[in-house]
C-alpha cells in the first residue's frame, strides 16, 4: 500500500508536514504546540475530537475560531494557536 502524500503547512510559522488527510489538530500536535492557551494561561488541546467542545480552536489563514479537529490540512495553510 503506497504511503499517502504529504501536505506541508505552517503552525505558528514553523513548517510541518503531515500525511494527506490529517486534521489540523494532528498537525498542531506534530508541531508540539497546544491549540490555544486559556484565559488563565493553561494550554488547551483537542478533547472530543468531533466538533463539540471547541477546545481545539485555532486561527487558520486569518480566520478565527476554527475547530482544528474538523478541518483537514491543505498545502500552505497558515495555522496560529493564539486564539
Ligand atoms: S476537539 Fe472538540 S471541537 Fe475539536
Amino acid at each position: 500500500m503506497p504511503m499517502p502524500s504529504a501536505v506541508t503547512l505552517t503552525v505558528n510559522g514553523a513548517e510541518v508536514s503531515v500525511p494527506q488527510g490529517a486534521t489540523v489538530a494532528a498537525a498542531v500536535a506534530m508541531a508540539g504546540q497546544p491549540c490555544r492557551v486559556s484565559v488563565s494561561g493553561s494550554p488547551r488541546g483537542p478533547l472530543c475530537g468531533m466538533g463539540i467542545c471547541f477546545e481545539c480552536r485555532v486561527r487558520i489563514d486569518g480566520r478565527s475560531h476554527c475547530r482544528s479537529c474538523q478541518i483537514l490540512c491543505e498545502p500552505g495553510m497558515d495555522v496560529k494557536t493564539d486564539e
